[in-house]
């Protein structure tokens, strides 16, 4: 009997695919198939498949090709596959030729025709339309920004702008995108703005944008005053438009586990959340120089108050921050202090003072402990009263993570809605406020 293999994510099920099995299942007398998980396609970059896998599955069997199907999970399955079913043919499309020759010492590799003009890209594409984005900004966070949307297919980061016109055109040379000399211009080759340009410039940046009819993506923080968080969300929603906060945290899979296991009662009811977040940065540097939006929490304070908000809410009884100053009036480091009904939350950031980064959740009968860098949640602990009693957790973050935020927003902006509980518009309006009274209290207001 020869046994063939044959891997794909056969998503949007297609002729191409149709095609594949078929002559895949003539190659042999018994084909099994391997399909990939959600998570592995994420972990490979492939960021918006549509179909959920059991749908995928449902539609190879469909066929009637397939005497077997299997769950393809990682890299280097192929191998142990091959092995384990004594595989005599591995076989994938054309598009993949020379990639699988290193199997070639334990079975035959055959690349089989791709058909023409049919892919699931495609197809994809077609129903949702690719998203333009245009960047307005050129600093550290934009340059991250660029090979992380490259990332996910659906998107294609289209221009730039930025008053500086020489910054602009230097940016755009480097990424290959346009350089726009004017908004106007700019809001024409754009679907999503993302906003990386300077905090105090946010808010005008949104709600021009929003009124030319973009979806929004904006750096954190999104704003620095309550009021004008609810107005320009109340302005998303009335021209049906998305508006998202990119606290990058609020995406990652790990962060969305570790809340997920935070709510569970695994450690009892939760009564303190302490949050830090530090990072030493030059005197000279915007963060440190910006004498009316710079400093420590206006930089840090989203990533700390995200898992306070998340777990505790957002009626917080009473808030008080206390705050190291630089000559310039500038805070080096604060600590926000918040007081709820049931708990406790500290958030404390530094920019010149260097402290353990580290998010600490208590409860009644144990506590989550998840060390720097924390923001980009990899891995976390959960203890109890016996010190031997150590559940650990580790989930994946990829690059730099902003493949993540761009990912929910492009599903929320083709339909999705049920991502709608990692950032919502209460937690964005929330954070504008304690960012208000921060500020206010600076005599920053
Ligand atoms: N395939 C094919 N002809 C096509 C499309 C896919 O023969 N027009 C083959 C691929 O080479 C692979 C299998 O079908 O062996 C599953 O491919 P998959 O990656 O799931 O499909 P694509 O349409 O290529 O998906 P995408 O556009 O997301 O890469």
């Amino acid at each position: 009997m020869v046994k063939v293999i044959t891997y794909g994510t056969f998503d949007l099920f297609h002729e191409g695919h149709y095609r594949l099995l078929q002559r895949a299942k003539q190659l042999g007398d018994y084909l099994i198939v391997g399909i990939t998980t959600e998570e592995y396609d994420q972990t490979r970059g492939k960021l918006n498949v549509k179909d959920p896998l059991l749908t995928r599955i449902e539609n190879v069997k469909k066929t009637g090709f397939a005497d077997e199907i299997i769950v393809e999970e990682s890299e280097g399955q192929k191998f142990q596959d091959i092995k384990k079913y004594k595989i005599d043919i591995f076989t994938v499309g054309s598009d993949w030729i020379g990639t699988f020759d290193y199997l070639k010492d334990y079975c035959r590799v055959v690349y089989l025709d791709r058909t023409k003009n049919i892919s699931s890209t495609m197809l994809r594409a077609k129903e949702f339309p690719i998203q333009r984005i245009g960047i307005i900004g050129t600093g550290r966070i934009a340059e991250r920004f660029m090979p992380e949307a490259a990332l996910v297919s659906g998107v294609n980061t289209q221009c730039v702008y930025n008053p500086h016109m020489e910054s602009a055109r230097v940016f755009a040379r480097k990424w290959g995108i346009d350089a726009c000399e004017d908004l106007e211009a700019f809001y024409r080759s754009s679907d999503i703005v993302y906003i990386a340009s300077p905090h105090g410039t946010h808010y005008a940046y949104i709600k021009q944008a929003l009124e030319h009819g973009k979806h929004v993506l904006c750096e954190k923080p999104m704003c620095l005053k309550r009021e004008q968080a609810a107005e320009l969300s109340a302005c998303a929603k009335a021209g049906n438009l998305i508006l998202f906060e990119g606290i990058k945290t609020a995406y990652c899979p790990g962060f969305a586990k570790l809340l997920g296991i935070a709510c569970s009662g695994i450690i009892g009811n939760i009564r303190c959340v302490e949050a830090c977040f530090t990072k030493l940065e030059r005197p000279d540097s915007r963060e440190l120089r910006d004498t009316k939006y710079g400093g420590s929490f206006t930089e840090l304070g989203s990533y700390c108050l995200l898992p306070i908000l998340k777990l505790f809410g957002h009626d917080y009884q009473e808030i008080r921050f206390e705050t190291i100053e630089a000559e310039n009036g500038i805070d080096l480091y604060t600590r926000a202090y918040l007081r709820y009904r049931n708990g406790l939350a500290t958030a404390s950031c530094g920019l010149g003072v260097k402290s353990e980064g580290k998010l600490l959740i208590s409860g009644t009968t144990g506590y989550i402990v998840a060390e720097a860098p924390w923001w980009k949640t990899g891995y976390f602990e959960v203890h109890h009263e016996d010190p031997n009693e150590v559940e650990r957790f580790s989930e994946r973050f990829l690059g730099d993570g902003l493949r993540y935020e761009i990912c929910d927003m492009l599903s929320r902006i083709n339909g999705d809605t049920r991502k709608d509980f990692k950032l919502t518009r209460g937690d964005s309006e929330t954070m504008a406020g304690i960012m208000e009274r921060f500020l206010t209290e600076c005599g920053r207001g």
